[in-house]
């Protein structure tokens, strides 16, 4: 165990330290990331993002991600840095109900009309949600199940942003699906013929996919 006085010194001297070094400021030092290395500061040859490649295309819609493994200068944003999305959905386009398990989301209709919903915690409400439409922003808690959903005849599109470098995601409903049959087969008191003939529409409906009942409203031959 230190000695009471030793303490007492040593805490003078990290007062001492602290005072210092906010009274000294070098104006030269990158203090926004001084925790960066030189061959890890941002690239600028990763500044003007152009979403050119989607991640996920389909025929109802298309996601582009920029996430860490994509955008390298994301990994040297100071604290949890950022990340965003550029979401295009097909007329009756769905992006399937997902989460993010690290961050809050926060997203900006610039095209057409979307249904954006999330269901809260259990014990909360089981869906809070509403039609957001070109110029207004959604924001839904870190976390939860959400979806957005273009129950309209033109396209629409949405940028989401992440204030973390790697907000991950997570699909629902092929995620359930892809779980071992004996745990779907206690959980819904289906059949494992029923599960199999679930399991094989979720994966055929890859995301982002369609809701056929818009798509016969809309006149469109998908
Ligand atoms: C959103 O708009 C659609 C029509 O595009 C309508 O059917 C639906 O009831 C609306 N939903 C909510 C939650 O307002």
């Amino acid at each position: 165990m230190a000695h009471p006085q030793f303490q007492a010194a040593h805490l003078v001297l990290i007062a001492l330290v602290v005072a210092r070094g906010a009274l000294a400021v070098d104006q030269s030092d990158l203090d926004f990331i001084p925790e960066l290395t030189e061959r890890q500061q941002f690239s600028p040859d990763f500044f003007i993002f152009k979403f050119q490649n989607a991640d996920t295309t389909t025929p109802f819609g298309s996601l582009r991600t920029m996430f860490v493994n994509n955008n390298p200068a994301l990994a040297t944003l100071p604290g949890e840095g950022a990340a965003q999305n550029l979401v295009t959905l097909g007329p009756c386009g769905i992006n399937q109900p997902h989460n993010h398990p690290r961050a809050t989301e926060i997203s900006h209709v610039t095209e057409g009309k979307l249904l954006f919903g999330f269901a809260e915690e259990n014990g909360g409400r089981s869906f809070i949600g509403g039609n957001v439409t070109k110029g207004q922003t959604v924001i839904i808690p870190q976390g939860l199940i959400h979806f957005a959903q273009n129950l309209d005849c033109k396209e629409a599109q949405f940028i989401a942003t992440f204030p973390n470098r790697d907000p991950g995601t997570q699909t629902t409903a092929s995620t359930f699906f892809n779980l071992p049959l004996s745990t779907i087969r206690g959980t819904t008191g289906l059949s494992d013929e029923q599960i199999k003939k679930i399991q094989a529409s979720v994966a055929a409906n890859r995301n982002p996919s369609v809701d056929r009942e818009c798509a016969k409203r809309c006149g469109l031959k998908y």
